[in-house]
């Protein structure tokens, strides 16, 4: 009897999906390992956006003909892709914006300015991205509320009971990344949407990293806001997403102002649309907005957990072999991590490494991340980053540990 294969996921098969992913680069074939910066493109995702400017482009939402309505219907059918792909329960939970970090400052400047006032606390974790602590520091700041930081311990895991005794009757917003960029860290979110929903407080989830990698379900997760990027799961760049709770979007007043926000303007008043338009002001960015929908397809027809368990299998490959190389340090070795592999070299600077790899073909990033208390927190001025997506292989890991051996064996003469 023939055994059902667990996974359909093929690694080959999508890998040739990618078309920069053949290219050379410094005269080597390309390792592309910095998916948690930016993903790269299926060709759907690229023909989408070709084939709207092609065929069917014009402004959304203002003409009357028939070009403006394809364009229209098309744009609004990613609303709808979108809440399936999360289970929104509605589409008019999901706001289109450029990105997570416009996603959370949305949030700051509209909730948080409502809600937050002098004495409140903002809880976030160690572990966030400088766009989940700086929108809430300068709403802190506005409104003489204070930002009160969770602790992360040496394996860059967030230390879950300090966490429960930092909630409040002050908290008026919890806001944690569900995926660390830095560490890879995946974070206990189901837990601590019930701890602080069960004090009354509601979450903010920043999925930037997740949504690659993992089914994200925010009915499940029961969070009040979910924030994702459009660049980070296949999709083009200026194109994001801010889920919120109906009821909650509902009492949250406008952010900026301008076209589609609107119902009516006079110059003693304007009075505003409905969701989700009361969030979306000026023109899209359409082109990007299709390429997002177009990026959910080729989600929806990726068999993501074999995926993931394909990409763990990379990771764990990769930290194997990491860390056997001679003055190479992890930075990150949280029990649930995923797709990302951090590290610093005895003696080197991250830049210097990150540079020789290059030469070699192998794109990481390098430097700070963008977390840099994270990088205090481990003492480090930078790390070197290698982040994967499923479209990697063993042989990209091969040549960035051997890049690396071979720049300390440079280095240490
Ligand atoms: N937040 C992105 C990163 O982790 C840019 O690289």
């Amino acid at each position: 009897m023939a055994i059902e294969a667990k996974h359909t996921f093929d690694p080959v098969r999508i890998r040739a999906e990618f078309p920069i992913l053949a290219k050379s680069m410094n005269g080597k074939p390309l390792a592309y390992l910095d998916s948690a910066a930016s993903a790269q493109k299926p060709q759907c995702v690229i023909d989408s956006m070709v084939d709207l400017y092609t065929s069917y482009y014009a402004n959304i939402h203002r003409g009357v003909y028939q070009l403006s309505e394809m364009a229209t219907e098309r744009y609004e059918a990613v609303r709808g892709k979108v809440a399936k792909l999360i289970n929104a329960r509605e589409s008019r939970e999901v706001i289109f914006v450029r990105g997570t970090t416009e996603a959370i400052n949305l949030v700051a400047a509209t909730y948080g300015r409502k809600n937050i006032g002098p004495g409140d606390e903002v809880l976030i974790t160690h572990m966030e991205h400088h766009s989940n602590i700086v929108p809430w520091q300068m709403l802190c700041e506005e409104k003489g509320a204070k930002l009160v930081v969770a602790p992360i311990d040496d394996r860059g895991e967030l230390m879950m009971d300090e966490f429960e005794k930092l909630l409040s009757d002050r908290t008026r917003i919890v806001s944690v990344v569900h995926q660390s960029n830095s560490l890879g860290t995946i974070n206990p979110v189901r837990e601590i949407v019930a701890l602080a929903h069960a004090r009354g407080i509601p979450v903010l989830l920043d999925g930037a990293q997740t949504m690659a990698h993992k089914r994200v379900d925010v009915q499940d997760l029961g969070c009040d806001f979910y924030a994702l990027s459009g660049h980070k799961m296949f999709g083009p760049t200026g194109i994001g997403v801010l889920y919120g709770r109906a009821e909650v979007l509902e009492e949250m007043p406008p952010w900026q102002g301008g076209g589609d926000m609107i119902r009516r303007v006079t110059f003693e008043k304007t009075t505003f649309n409905d969701l989700p338009y009361k969030f979306e002001a000026g023109t899209p960015d359409i082109a990007a907005g299709i390429g997002l929908g177009a990026s959910i397809d080729f989600l929806e027809g990726l068999d993501l957990s074999g995926a993931a368990e394909y990409e763990a299998e990379l990771l764990r490959y990769a930290e194997d072999n990491l860390s056997e190389l001679p003055g190479v340090r992890l930075i990150g070795t949280a029990r649930k991590k995923s797709s990302v592999v951090s590290f610093v070299v005895d003696g080197m600077g991250a830049l210097d490494v990150g540079t020789y790899l290059d030469q070699q073909g192998v794109a990481v990033r390098t430097g700070h991340h963008c977390t840099q208390p994270v990088m205090d927190r481990f003492g480090v001025s930078g790390t070197v980053r290698a982040s994967l997506a499923c479209y990697n292989n063993r042989d990209d890991i091969d040549r960035l540990v051997d890049g690396v051996r071979k720049v300390i064996r440079i280095f240490q003469g």
